[in-house]
């Protein structure tokens, strides 16, 4: 059985650590990100490895970078669409249109066009299919204060597994997303020097190791194609979400 995954936003945190969990597994990786001294420098001794500096906003980037990884490997089984990010937290009134339109670009419009390419060469391999993994987020149930752009575009994620997971039934193409809460990871140091930033005496979110979260998207892409993790939630055990509190 091949094993040969691309991780979207590689180069840190949840991605990053994903990819050395997989390649630890003896999968084969593609890894995208903007940054992509990074990524060779994190990466490039691994032949198993394969940076691609990537948009994933960026369509012929997007299509680019695939193309690459399966004219050097083969195929595709597996997708993990990560790649994200948080702009300055506001309440509606105050979001401006460009942070707005970023957060869709690279949150919504990234996961689209990334699943979009990997679908198309999983439908058409032989033997056909694979699995899409979105990273959606506590975020895709439940918001943070001040979050309306990343909370509405991961809520719309959710939208984008289930439409994935009915569509690809007939090519063996299961669709399925991780909901993270708090992996310790840059984006959540920021979001808590934000949170004690506004508030001084605020307690800090609990936070989990990162490494929990990737072993998770290990244990839903090794799954047969007739098996499928819709939905998975993990999450810091003690950290507001549940509830009213
Ligand atoms: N940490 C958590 O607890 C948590 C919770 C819920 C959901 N998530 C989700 O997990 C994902 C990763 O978050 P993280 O915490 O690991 O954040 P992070 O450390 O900031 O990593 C974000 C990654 O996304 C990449 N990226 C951003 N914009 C990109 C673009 N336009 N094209 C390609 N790559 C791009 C970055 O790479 P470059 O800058 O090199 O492009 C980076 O590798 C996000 O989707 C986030 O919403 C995280």
């Amino acid at each position: 059985m091949s094993k040969n995954i691309i991780i979207t936003g590689a180069s840190s945190g949840i991605g990053r650590a994903t990819a050395d969990c997989f390649l630890a597994a003896g999968w084969t990786v593609g890894l995208i990100a903007r940054r992509s001294a990074v990524l060779s420098q994190v990466f490039g001794d691994n032949p198993a490895a394969m940076p691609l500096e990537c948009d994933v906003s960026d369509e012929g980037a997007v299509a680019a970078a695939f193309d690459a990884f399966v004219a050097k490997f083969g195929r595709l089984d597996v997708l993990f669409n990560n790649a994200g990010l948080f702009t300055p937290a506001a309440s509606i009134d105050e979001v401006t249109l460009k942070n707005w339109k970023t957060s869709v670009d690279v949150n919504l419009t990234g996961s689209f066009l990334c699943a979009r390419k990997a679908f198309g060469l999983m439908r058409a391999q032989d033997p056909q299919g694979g699995r899409i993994i979105n990273n959606g987020s506590i975020s895709a149930h439940t918001p943070r204060p001040g979050s309306v752009a990343y909370t509405a575009t991961k809520h719309a994620i959710t939208g984008l597994t289930k439409s994935i997971a009915l569509d690809g039934r007939p090519y063996r193409i299961n669709g399925g997303q991780i909901d993270i809460g708090n992996a310790g990871t840059e984006m959540v140091t920021e979001l808590n020097a934000r949170k004690l930033a506004a508030d001084p005496n605020a307690t800090p979110d609990p936070v989990m190791d990162v490494n929990h979260s990737a072993r998770a998207v290990l244990q839903m892409a090794e799954l047969p194609l007739d098996t499928n993790i819709l939905f998975m939630t993990i999450m810091a055990s003690e950290m507001a979400f549940v509830g009213r509190g």
